[in-house]
């Protein structure tokens, strides 16, 4: 138990907040949320009155507020470097949400000034804390399926009104809006911690619906890995689901499909007779299955291993070198969409290289 509780302050309230304030609630015993911050003054008072906390309409007051231990960003993507360099700046513990910024060197100058500054400091990537894909993770470090000879990834959503609203900042590319960048990076993520880097990539863009958006509404990427693994990811924001995430692992003894709309939701398949597979069982919480209940779950994970990292003085669970070399991938699929879905050759590029750029 710390002297004194931390101190949180949250900057940027819209719907993800709200979970990441339930994570500080259920630690209430070590942390409090002191102060919370949006540009829109309604949302700020409704959401501080919610929780406890005081609100403000000034990021910058919020990110340098003496009282505060722990900044906690939660922001549209155009605005990450400058509040984390700024929180930074100020020596607060850091915990960002994904993608760590919009281009691969922005992500880099925050990666590198937390190392500076040597505070505790994470980039939110709920995927590190799925269950299903922890329990993935697990069946491949126990050479349940063999060498890993094509990994499969989806990712689909209905951001429909998002996109037609005009200034939203996810309909345009200037304000760090983009499919690729905002759901790719939990893809090319998830990738790379489970099977390593990857060596190319192909992209395909598309705008399939009419709304008041010029970022893509689905993507396809292919490529391969170091390993020789094959990849393809699918990504939509324009579906007629809430929001669904599969991941299809197939080796050359076995293949593991995980579907978080499916229960169950993990299944082992070996031989070709095995039409069933065989039920992995995950822990969820008191619902044996929920369809919207792994995203709740793994952003509270992930919330809570910050803050219980920094209190034990231990690494959390993601590496943030990671979720930064994500924004490398989805740097280079933008490349190959933009130069008529070539292939970009990515053998060269290294996650330790973010140590080491200048
Ligand atoms: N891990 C996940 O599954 C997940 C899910 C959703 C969002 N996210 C991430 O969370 C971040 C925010 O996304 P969102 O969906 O909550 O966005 P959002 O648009 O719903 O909310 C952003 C909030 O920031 C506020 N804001 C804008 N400019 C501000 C400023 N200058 N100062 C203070 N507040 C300001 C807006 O008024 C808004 O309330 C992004 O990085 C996104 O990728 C992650």
């Amino acid at each position: 138990m710390p002297e004194r509780k931390l101190r949180v302050g949250i900057a940027g309230l819209g719907l993800i907040a709200r979970t990441h304030a339930i994570a500080y609630q259920q630690l209430g015993d070590v942390v409090e949320l002191t102060a919370v911050c949006d540009v829109n003054e309604s949302v700020a008072s409704a959401f501080a009155a919610e929780f406890g906390a005081r609100s403000t309409t000034d990021l910058d007051a919020l990110l340098s507020d003496p009282e505060i231990d722990i900044v906690d960003l939660i922001l549209p993507h155009f605005l990450h470097v400058e509040a984390a360099t700024k929180a930074l700046s100020a020596g607060k513990h850091l915990i960002l949400e994904k993608p760590a910024a919009p281009s691969y060197a922005g992500a880099v100058e925050i990666y590198r000034a937390a190392q500076k500054v040597g505070v505790h400091f994470m980039i939110a990537e709920n995927s590190r804390y799925m269950h299903s894909y922890q329990a993935a993770a697990k069946l491949l470090a126990e050479d349940a399926i063999g060498d890993v000879i094509h990994v499969r990834t989806e990712l689909r959503s209905n951001e429909k009104e998002h996109l037609s609203q005009p200034g939203n900042w996810r309909t345009k590319f200037e304000l760090g809006g983009g499919l690729v960048l905002d759901t790719g990076a939990h893809s090319f993520y998830l990738i790379s911690w489970l099977l390593g880097e990857f060596a190319s990539v192909r992209g395909v863009g598309k705008k399939l619906f009419n709304l008041a958006s010029e970022i893509e509404d689905t993507a396809e990427v292919t490529g391969s890995l170091k390993s020789g693994a094959h990849f393809s990811s699918t990504f939509t924001s324009v579906s007629e689901i809430p929001h669904s995430e599969r991941l299809e692992l197939y080796g050359t003894t076995g293949g593991i499909l995980i579907d978080q709309m499916s229960d169950p939701v993990v299944k082992l398949f070996k031989g070709p007779h095995d039409y069933y597979g065989q039920a992995i069982d995950v822990p969820f919480g008191p619902d044996a299955w929920h369809p919207g209940g792994w995203h709740f779950e793994s952003v509270l994970s992930e919330v809570k291993d910050f803050i219980m990292s920094l209190l034990e003085k231990r690494a959390p669970l993601i590496d943030s070198r990671d979720p930064v070399y994500a924004v490398r991938i989805v740097e280079a699929v933008y490349e190959s969409i933009r130069s008529s879905e070539s292939v970009i050759d990515l053998s060269a590029v290294t996650r330790d290289e973010i140590e080491a750029r200048p």
